[in-house]
């Protein structure tokens, strides 16, 4: 994405126009974005041509602003970190129903994969407004993704693992909510994906191995021991992949089943633990 310099400060239809030409397909949304991010800037003007420049440069939306919005709520990204996508509030919504749902008392909520911390920050909040409190533990990684979360989970246990493999033993058998947006792009499919991601979201982000489910099959071959009765996984995936990762629950001892968003293009598996 590559465009001339704005070199007057940018009026919005002159944003809209550099931004369309550089390939941004909501460029009208982006300006309006940027001209009101930068008005709060000591130089407004100078700020709306940093914030520009950036976009254009090809750097993601969200990156460029340091936020995004999931399920209503804003978190922090930063750069090198996996921007939330929109698709993703079916598992925050599903995860909120789920939580809901359990007997009275805090909620354990174990957000493994966690990238900026986005699922829990949201799981939380929906579940606050249903009067519920939570114990957070988020876990990642990527020192950049760790970073990132602990910023937008003050008060949660935010911590770099490979899964399960470094989290606190005090957890094993009381977790209610396990969230797992893990990588689930298929190897062969990552040079298909938008330039954006590609340059932009370090590999560990969106590779899934070969059939984009060897991240997923780790995790629910391990779940069934943190999870508490009647606590469930969650884990996004596309409409291919579904049946397979129903599969792979059940097989690992879960009542799996799922759910589908055609407007948001989402599919989430969940796993309950029976008992
Ligand atoms: C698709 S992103 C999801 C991020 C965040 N949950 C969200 O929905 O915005 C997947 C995340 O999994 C992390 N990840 C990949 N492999 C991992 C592993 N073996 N252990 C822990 N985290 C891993 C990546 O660093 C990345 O932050």
């Amino acid at each position: 994405m590559h465009g001339p310099p704005v070199s007057q400060p940018a009026t919005e239809e002159a944003l809209v126009r550099r931004l369309r030409a550089a390939g941004c397909v909501f460029a009208e949304e982006e300006a309006a974005l940027i001209l009101e991010q930068a008005g709060t800037a000591a130089d407004p003007a100078a700020e709306a041509e940093r914030l520009a420049g950036a976009r254009v440069g090809g750097l993601p939306l969200e990156v460029v602003l340091g936020w995004a919005e999931l399920a209503g709520v804003r978190v922090v990204v930063e750069p090198g970190v996996f921007v939330p996508r929109r698709r993703t509030e079916l598992m925050v919504a599903t995860a909120v129903e789920l939580g809901a749902a359990r007997p009275e008392g805090p909620l354990v909520l174990l957000d493994l994969c966690c990238g900026s911390g986005a699922v829990a920050v949201a799981v939380t909040h929906g579940l606050g407004r249903r009067g519920r409190t939570v114990e957070v533990t988020a876990a990642d990684l990527d020192d950049a993704a760790v970073r990132c979360a602990a910023r937008n989970l003050p008060g949660a246990r935010v911590l770099r693992s490979d899964l399960f493999a470094d989290l606190p033993v005090d957890l094993q058998g009381r977790v209610d909510l396990l969230t797992a947006n893990v990588p689930y792009v298929p190897t062969g499919a990552v040079a298909l994906m938008p330039r954006e991601a590609r340059e932009h979201e370090p590999r560990m982000a969106l590779d899934g191995g070969d059939d984009g489910l060897v991240v997923l099959r780790r995790v629910a071959a391990q779940a069934p021991a943190w999870l508490a009765p009647g606590g469930s996984l969650l884990v996004e995936t596309s409409e291919e992949q579904e049946p397979t990762a129903v599969a792979v629950l059940a097989d690992a001892g879960l009542d799996a089943g799922s759910r589908a968003d055609d407007e948001l293009g989402a599919t989430v598996v969940v796993g309950t633990q029976p008992g």
